[in-house]
């Protein structure tokens, strides 16, 4: 069968990466989370002191982000990638809440977004990808053959997000995650460099009612009808 690319963007918190990589697994295809390539380079800037009172600094940074190395490996316990920065592991650490409150400014800054754009292109050269993020189906991939936009209530992300945070033993508060969330929501949304939006060409799902199980049944099902076009 024709490979294809696979877009999915929606804003966060969403289960998107979920219903991704669950897809890629199932369909045989590799999975790419975007998010986790900015978030990579969000921990690089905490451990190499690039941040000071919460404000990046943009040329040290300028000057070192290509040579910032940033690669997914299976983890064959789980099935599924993690994320390694400069060959370390990092899964863990780019998912806590230090690095979901600087992301979004890391990720509004042009040279950052286009050398992960120009990353993300080459991944997905051969097709047969599955790619989660904000800009994937409007500037990464404008001609990605399905293209899916995922929304949720800002109040149902972040008790999921709370949950995730909880269960790996984070000490945070509903409230901040909310507050995280619409932050980041307005963030992504409101800056210059490819603000998240829905593609005109996009499927819209909004899964706040949805479980897992549903929402990967209603991927898979895009996916087969997408096929017999
Ligand atoms: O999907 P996530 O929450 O892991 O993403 C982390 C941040 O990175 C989020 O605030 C938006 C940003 N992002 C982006 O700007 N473009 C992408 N393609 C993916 C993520």
């Amino acid at each position: 069968m024709k490979k294809i690319i696979i877009a999915i963007d929606g804003v966060s918190s969403t289960g998107k990466s979920t219903m991704a990589k669950d897809l890629a697994k199932e369909i045989g295809y590799t999975y790419i989370d975007t998010g986790a390539m900015y978030r990579a380079i969000t921990l690089y800037c905490l451990q190499n002191d690039l941040f000071t009172n919460g404000e990046v600094d943009r040329i040290r940074l300028a000057e070192e982000i290509n040579y910032i190395d940033i690669t997914f490996l299976l983890n064959p316990e789980i099935g599924k990638p993690d994320t390694y920065l400069d060959g370390i592991n990092v899964e863990n650490e780019i998912r806590s809440m230090e690095v979901a409150n600087l992301v979004s400014q890391i990720a509004a800054l042009g040279f950052v977004r286009r050398a992960m754009v120009a990353k993300q292109q080459e991944m997905g050269k051969e097709k047969g990808i599955v790619m989660d993020g904000r800009d994937i189906g409007t500037a990464v991939f404008p001609e990605a053959e399905m293209k899916i936009y995922v929304t949720a209530s800002p109040e149902v992300r972040a008790q999921r997000r709370f949950d995730e945070l909880k269960a790996k033993g984070e000490n945070t508060s509903i409230d901040e995650v909310l507050k995280n969330i619409k932050m980041r929501d307005h963030m992504d949304m409101t800056r210059t460099e490819s603000p998240l939006c829905k593609a005109d060409d996009a499927i819209e799902l909004d899964n706040s009612k949805m479980t897992i199980a549903e929402q990967k049944e209603w991927l898979l099902q895009k996916y087969y009808d997408k096929c017999r076009d």
